[in-house]
């Protein structure tokens, strides 16, 4: 029986994902000048012909004064629809994606409090921009504060100058793309980033029209999507990568709200995902180790009960669930089970870029089309660091350097033991 994993899916806007895999968004951490180049394209290229029903590009960040890392693409300044010379750089770049005809997304996004000291070109002693004035937190202990000191400037709450600005920001970057030839963008809505930030009660304290109420602070993210579709094709695809809540929490009403107000705004997909760098939950490190309902945990998705709730509520959403998927087995249970229209797979896919060829592959059987991965091991001095924080970083670090072993056409290595 042919794998429903092979179906392809239409999204609203009229574009069709010709399979349900999805290669997830990671940071490749190659753009040394902030500007798309030769070792992404090539590392882009190789995933160009995997397979895959949809390619999420890492992060670009829509202004280079405020980075995740030192090394994300990103906008260099207001795009107004006449530089040919920046449309050039990223045409290469959507070319590369797209050079076997599978559809490219560019996720754009806003670190704000998130990002790095030393990340983006404010300066490494300038305030970082937020919401409201609400520092990171990795810890209440002596060190987890000293670090978060060291990695993070305190934020400033944001005028609505710079709502308005950051605005702008998302919308030429995605007018940007659209020029270049992608198919679309994801709004990185997810992992603590400026709109999960908004999203967020925990980092939202404002008492003005962006804040106050779920429908407030999601108001920042809905102006964006509004404002991307006056200068955007009709058909070119508008996602957004959001956050799970657990369904005990006090806030998960509050979010089954917002996304309700993202579906009637028209968003062509969702993917769900988890966590933020002070709980980094999408790499699979938790802060507080919340145990699982037998159900999830005996599954391979991180957040697999979160997206059948969606799911429940909004049968007409267009859903990607990432995080832990390894097997073709554990993809097809979350299509069968109608947690999921789309599986979002980033790990497996730095290691084996045409990993769907193996889970699409009908002459192997369930066993044989798999990647399982241990967990990264974290070096002996990191030890007595944030636990969480430490193997998430050590993922992340480990997996952008096969992406770069990739980009280089040499073989890439599983983690081992
Ligand atoms: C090296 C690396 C970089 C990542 N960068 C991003 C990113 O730019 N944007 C994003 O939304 N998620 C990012 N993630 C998270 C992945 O998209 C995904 O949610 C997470 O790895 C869980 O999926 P997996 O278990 O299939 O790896 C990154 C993950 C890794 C390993």
């Amino acid at each position: 029986m042919p794998s429903p994993l092979a179906d392809s899916v239409k999204l609203p806007c009229g574009l069709v994902f010709p399979n349900r895999l999805s290669k997830a968004a990671m940071a490749e951490l190659m753009a040394k000048t902030n500007q798309p180049n030769d070792s992404l394209n090539d590392a882009y290229e190789q995933w160009s012909q995997g397979g895959w029903g949809s390619i999420l590009t890492g992060n670009v960040q829509v202004d280079v004064d405020h980075l995740g890392s030192p090394f994300d693409p990103a906008l260099h300044g207001e795009y107004t629809g006449d530089d040919k010379t920046v449309v050039k750089e990223w045409k290469k770049y959507a070319d590369a994606c797209q050079k076997h005809g599978t559809p490219a997304l560019v996720q754009i996004c806003h670190p704000g409090r998130q990002s790095f000291r030393p990340a983006g070109r404010r300066g490494f002693f300038a305030q970082t921009i937020a919401p409201s004035e609400v520092p990171m937190n990795i810890g209440n202990g002596l060190l987890e504060q000293l670090i978060a000191c060291v990695a993070w400037s305190q934020p400033r709450e944001m005028t609505r100058g710079d709502i308005e600005k950051a605005i702008r920001c998302f919308v030429d970057t995605a007018r940007l793309m659209a020029d270049a030839g992608f198919s679309g963008v994801e709004l990185h809505g997810a992992h603590g980033y400026l709109i999960d930030q908004f999203l967020n009660s925990k980092t939202n304290l404002r008492t003005d029209e962006y804040g106050g109420t779920p429908t407030k602070r999601a108001r920042f993210v809905l102006d964006i999507l509004r404002e991307i579709r006056k200068v955007v094709p009709p058909t070119f695809a508008i996602g957004i990568k959001l956050n799970s809540a657990d369904h005990s929490s006090s806030t998960f009403e509050e979010t089954m709200t917002q996304i309700a107000l993202l579906v009637d705004a028209g968003i062509d997909f969702m993917e769900v995902s988890g966590g933020s760098y002070e709980d980094p939950q999408m790499m699979g490190y938790a802060k507080s180790e919340t145990p699982k309902s037998e159900r999830t945990a005996a599954r391979e998705a991180f957040f697999l009960e979160f997206a059948k709730e969606v799911r429940q509520r909004h049968p007409g959403l267009v859903l990607m669930l990432t995080g832990g998927f390894r097997s073709r087995a554990g993809a097809e249970a979350a299509i069968r089970d109608g947690a999921c229209d789309l599986v979002g797979i980033g790990r497996p896919a730095a290691i084996d870029p045409k990993f769907p060829l193996l889970l699409l592959d009908e002459s192997l059987d369930d066993e044989k089309a798999a990647l399982p991965l241990e967990k990264v091991p974290t070096p002996f001095y990191a030890r007595w660091l944030p636990r969480n924080l430490i193997g998430a970083g050590a993922e992340s670090t480990y997996y952008a350097g096969q992406i770069s072993r990739m980009s280089r056409g040499l073989a890439t290595l599983a983690p081992a033991l």
